[in-house]
C-alpha cells in the first residue's frame, strides 16, 4: 500500500483509556466490532472498554470475552477495564487478581457507573493494586451528592427546574481519593474530570507528590450547560455538561498537564433511550469518531496546544498511564508503527447516522468540524482509510 502523506501530520496512534462497548449485554447498541471500527475512524490504535455491560466485566470470563472479540476484529488493540467491586451495588471488592492474571491481562479497574462510595473499600482497592501493579480509576462521583440529579447544579438547572449535580460531588470524592492514594502510595486515575475545582485539587494533589493522572471528556472541553435550554437528551451525560467558566479551566489545565490526557467515554445508548424525556433519557455521548476534531477546535486552534501536544494528550500520557509500552511514541526504525495521518486542513460534517457506530447519539449533529483522520495503521496495517475500515 503507498499512501500519499503530503500535507498530512503524523502522530501517533491514539489511546482512549474510557470507551463503553457495550458487550456483552447491550449489543443493539454497540459491539466490540463497531465500537472498534468506531475507534479505528477515529484514529485510535487502542481502546480501553469500560466495566459497566451487562454483566459487569467483574469476574475473568467477561474480560477474556471482550479481549478475546478484540483480538478476532483486529481493528484496535481492545483492553477490557475490570470493575473495582463486584455488580452494581459497589459493596464488595472484586477479585482484581484473577481478572489481572487472566489472558486479558486487565491492567486498569474502575467503577464506572458504579461509584466507589464506601472509602474502606477504595482504601482496600488502592492497597491490593499496588501488589498487582494495576491501575485503579474512579468515575468521580459522590453519590450520596447526586441522588435524582439531571443536570449541572447551577443557573441553567435551576431555571429549567433540573434536580442538580454540585461540583463538589465530583471535587469532594477526588480530593478524598487523593488523599487515600497518597496515604497507601497507590497510583490513582481520575475519569472524567468536568469542574473547574477539580483541577485545582489535582494541582494541589500532584503538587504534594501524589501519583495521580485525570482525563478529560471532549464534550466537557467543548459544550456547557447552555446547551440544555432545549432540553434535548442528546445533551444528557454523566457528569453533567458544566458552566463555560469549568471550560475554560479544564481547557487550561490540560493544556499546562494538570489534567494528563483526553478520554471519549463514548457512551452508545438506543434511539429509545435519548428520543424521550429529559429525566428518563440515559447518561452519555458517542466520541470516538469525534475526539481529534474537538481537540483541534478546543485546544490547537486557541493555541493551547500544538501538534506535540496532541500527541501527549491523545496518545503519550494515556499510554504511559496504562502501561502500553508499544503506543504512544514515536516509531523506532523497523518496528511496524501505530499511527494516525490527520489532514489539518480539511474539514467535515458531523451525521449521527453515518457514523462506524451502532448508536448515532452525538452531540455535534450537523456541526463542521476541522481535521479528518485519512489513515489509520495497527502494527503498520491499514485499519482506516480515507473515512473507511480497512480489512
Ligand atoms: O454519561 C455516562 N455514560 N456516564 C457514565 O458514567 C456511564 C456512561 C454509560 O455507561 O452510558
Ligand atoms: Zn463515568
Ligand atoms: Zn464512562
Amino acid at each position: 500500500t503507498v499512501i500519499d502523506a503530503q500535507g498530512l501530520i503524523a502522530l501517533p496512534g491514539f489511546v482512549d483509556l474510557h470507551t463503553h462497548l457495550r458487550e456483552p449485554g447491550r449489543e443493539d447498541t454497540e459491539t466490540v466490532e463497531t465500537g472498534s471500527a468506531a475507534a479505528a475512524l477515529g484514529g485510535y490504535t487502542a481502546v480501553f472498554a469500560m466495566a459497566n455491560t451487562d454483566p459487569v466485566a467483574d469476574n475473568p470470563v467477561v474480560v477474556e470475552h471482550v479481549w478475546r472479540r478484540g483480538r478476532e476484529v483486529a481493528l484496535v488493540d481492545v483492553h477490557p477495564i475490570g470493575a473495582v467491586t463486584v455488580g452494581l451495588k459497589g459493596e464488595r471488592l472484586a477479585e482484581l487478581g484473577a481478572m489481572a492474571r487472566s489472558n486479558a491481562n486487565v491492567r486498569i479497574f474502575s467503577d464506572d457507573g458504579m461509584c466507589v462510595a464506601d472509602p474502606l473499600i477504595m482504601r482496600r482497592a488502592l492497597e491490593y493494586s499496588r501488589g498487582l501493579d494495576v491501575l485503579i480509576a474512579q468515575h468521580a462521583e459522590e453519590p450520596r451528592l447526586t441522588v435524582g440529579a439531571q443536570a449541572h447544579e447551577g443557573e441553567t438547572a435551576a431555571r429549567l427546574g433540573l434536580a442538580g449535580w454540585p461540583a463538589a460531588a465530583e471535587e469532594s470524592i477526588v480530593a478524598r481519593d487523593c488523599l487515600l492514594a497518597g496515604h497507601v502510595g497507590a497510583r490513582l486515575h481520575v475519569c472524567h474530570v468536568s469542574t473547574a475545582g477539580t483541577a485545582d485539587v489535582l494541582r494541589w494533589a500532584k503538587a504534594r507528590g501524589t501519583q495521580v493522572s485525570a482525563e478529560v471528556t471532549p464534550h466537557h472541553l467543548l459544550l456547557d450547560d447552555d446547551r440544555l435550554n432545549t432540553y434535548d437528551p442528546v445533551n444528557k451525560v454523566n457528569p453533567p455538561l458544566r458552566a463555560i467558566s469549568d471550560t475554560k479551566a479544564l481547557r487550561e489545565a490540560l493544556a499546562e498537564g494538570v489534567i494528563d490526557c483526553v478520554a471519549t467515554d463514548h457512551a452508545p445508548h438506543a434511539p429509545q433511550d435519548k428520543d424521550c424525556e429529559w429525566s428518563a433519557a440515559r447518561p452519555g455521548m458517542l466520541g470516538l469518531q469525534t475526539a481529534l476534531s474537538v481537540v483541534i477546535q478546543t485546544m490547537v486552534q486557541p493555541g493551547l496546544l500544538d501538534w506535540r501536544g496532541v500527541a501527549r494528550v491523545m496518545s503519550e500520557r494515556p499510554a504511559e498511564i496504562a502501561g502500553l509500552p508499544d503506543h504512544g511514541r514515536p516509531i523506532a526504525v523497523g518496528e511496524p508503527a501505530n499511527l494516525v495521518l490527520v489532514d489539518p486542513k480539511a474539514t467535515w460534517t458531523v451525521n449521527g447516522a453515518e457514523l462506524a457506530s451502532l448508536a448515532s447519539n452525538t452531540p455535534y449533529e450537523g456541526m463542521e468540524f476541522p481535521g479528518v483522520v485519512k489513515a489509520t495503521l495497527l502494527r503498520g496495517k491499514v485499519t482506516a482509510r480515507d473515512g473507511k475500515v480497512a480489512r
